[in-house]
């Protein structure tokens, strides 16, 4: 073995005994394994990386450190059918154009098919060289079907198939996500109505406020969800633009058809109008990942109030046993592990939207590689955001409300603005009454009462406008029936928002 081969490089480690010297570190680096003139080991490798799709130009060989770090089918091949799909309709274009035969065409088309079915198999065999899922396939086509299948990125850049790919895969899954956020709101829906009776506290700053039924908190929930099903709905446009036909940067010079292939694959928008941009243009991913963070923020929310309510202290919710853990110490334990999950997993989805933004904002017009970044953010966020929609579905379909439970959490205090309001209807004027109010607050503190047991004679002391007529206030039915203009908590307003959303979930 020759002193350079002993000195092998390691990716991301120095030699130690070079580490305390610069100039020496620096030598041993490029005296690696790497950059030796031992041909008897380097040959392999540089042939191998002739043999890349990109390789013609090329003579030194690259860093396996690099490989690993410059792939992405390891992860990109989730795309594989978008990927065939693609190819498959710019083969017809192609051909469309009489760059192919029909005969070629015809090979392209069940080439890829085989492709198609290895990758479904689960037989795909991945060669050292396969980049991503571009390189990947056309490698194997070509081994399958020989010089047509070298026709096949005529005028095509991995630039402008990355892009389409992409958006591809992305409609595809924006598509499953709605359809699955659009589950809890009916489930949610019908819980609502069905449970419409059931009062309990509603909090501000988590400190007990006014009356509000049940199913008003969650159909608060579904407003929010609702928001974010109609964001999911108004960006699939803005998905739906066909970037392939934009070559590298500067647009194809074959005159393929791009309306007919978007036409084709699907792209109900048209087609991107910018070459530059087409392949520029992360904005999608961006704005998928906006949008899941938002569903996963507002379902942390409910998650933390659920968490709250499950608490033995509040005891309002139980949740199912699919959904709960136990302690590995404790033996009484049921801890709502689901639901602090959602949570959690916010964070994470949170996480990916400041780091694609980031990875965008500072590169130069058109492609760089730094994009490629964009991929594992955009599947983690997307699986992340659709097990949490199906488990929160999960949740919200088995857990059991204790309506007992929450009737003891309302206290007379929180009648106290319906106390004012008495006033208003006899005439005083509303920051008087809150005064006033505020003062039977008081005094009941005072005589170790609650506000409802002040006599008439104890509200009179306040103000003379209290009559007999004041015991109705005392009343947690009444404060929530009171409210019953459009989006409040009487029964009538929660049932006219169930019938609203059932309306807009039938609308499509
Ligand atoms: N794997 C690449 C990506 O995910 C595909 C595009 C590569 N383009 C290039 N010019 N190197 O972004």
């Amino acid at each position: 073995m020759s002193s350079a081969r002993t000195a092998a490089f390691r990716p991301g480690r120095a030699p130690t005994a070079a580490r305390n010297s610069a100039g020496s570190t620096l030598s041993r680096w490029s005296r690696s394994a790497l950059s030796t003139t031992d041909n008897r080991s380097r040959a392999p490798i540089a042939e191998a990386t002739a043999k890349k799709l990109w390789g013609g130009r090329f003579t030194g060989e690259t860093d396996p450190l690099m490989h690993k770090y410059n792939q992405s089918l390891s992860y990109d091949q989730r795309m594989w059918r978008e990927d065939i799909d693609g190819s498959v309709v710019y083969a017809k274009a192609l051909h469309a154009q009489g760059i192919i035969t029909q005969q070629e065409l015809d090979s392209i088309k069940e080439g890829l098919e085989e492709v198609g079915k290895e990758w479904d198999e689960g037989t795909f065999q991945v060669a050292p060289n396969d980049e991503d899922i571009h390189t990947a396939n056309e490698r194997r086509l070509v081994e399958l079907i020989g010089d047509a299948g070298k026709k096949l990125h005529t005028g095509r850049s991995r630039n402008d198939q990355v892009a389409t790919d992409g958006r591809l895969w992305t409609m595809r899954r924006l598509q499953v996500l709605r359809q699955d956020l659009r589950t809890f709101l009916r489930i949610a829906c019908e819980r609502s109505e069905q449970e419409v009776d059931a009062l309990m506290p509603g909090f501000t700053h988590l400190q007990p406020a006014q009356t509000v039924r049940w199913s008003h908190w969650l159909l608060s929930h579904c407003a929010a969800l609702q928001r974010d099903d109609e964001r999911l709905r108004d960006m699939t446009p803005r998905v739906a633009r066909l970037p392939l036909g934009s070559g590298a940067l500067a647009g194809n010079p074959f005159g393929v058809d791009r309306q007919v292939m978007a036409e084709d694959l699907g792209f109900f928008d048209g087609v991107c109008p910018n070459s530059m941009d087409a392949v520029s243009d992360r904005d999608w991913v961006i704005e998928a990942i906006f949008c899941s963070s938002m569903i996963m923020t507002h379902l942390s929310r409910w998650a933390e109030d659920l968490i709250v309510y499950s608490t033995a202290q509040f005891g309002y919710v139980s949740m199912a046993d699919a959904y709960s853990t136990g302690s590995s110490l404790m033996p009484q334990k049921k801890n709502p592990d689901a639901l602090e999950l959602l949570r959690g997993k916010a964070g994470r989805t949170l996480g990916s939207l400041a780091g694609i933004l980031t990875v965008v904002k500072g590169t130069p017009t058109t492609y760089n590689k730094d994009l490629q970044e964009d991929k594992e953010m955009l599947f983690d966020v997307m699986d992340t955001v659709s097990d949490s929609v199906r488990i929160a579905i999960g949740v919200v379909s088995t857990m059991t409300i204790h309506p007992e439970k929450m009737v003891l959490g309302l206290s007379a205090d929180m009648l106290a603005t319906d106390l004012a309001e008495y006033l208003v209807r006899k005439g005083m004027p509303f920051r008087d009454t809150h005064h006033v109010a505020g003062e039977a607050v008081a005094l009941a503190e005072k005589k170790g009462c609650g506000i409802s047991d002040l006599t008439l004679e104890d509200l009179r002391s306040l103000s003379e406008l209290f009559e007999e007529d004041v015991a109705e206030v005392w009343s947690f039915d009444r404060s929530a029936e009171l409210r019953c203009t459009e989006g409040g908590t009487a029964k009538s307003s929660v049932l006219e928002q169930v019938a609203k959303l059932k309306a807009y979930l039938d609308e499509e």
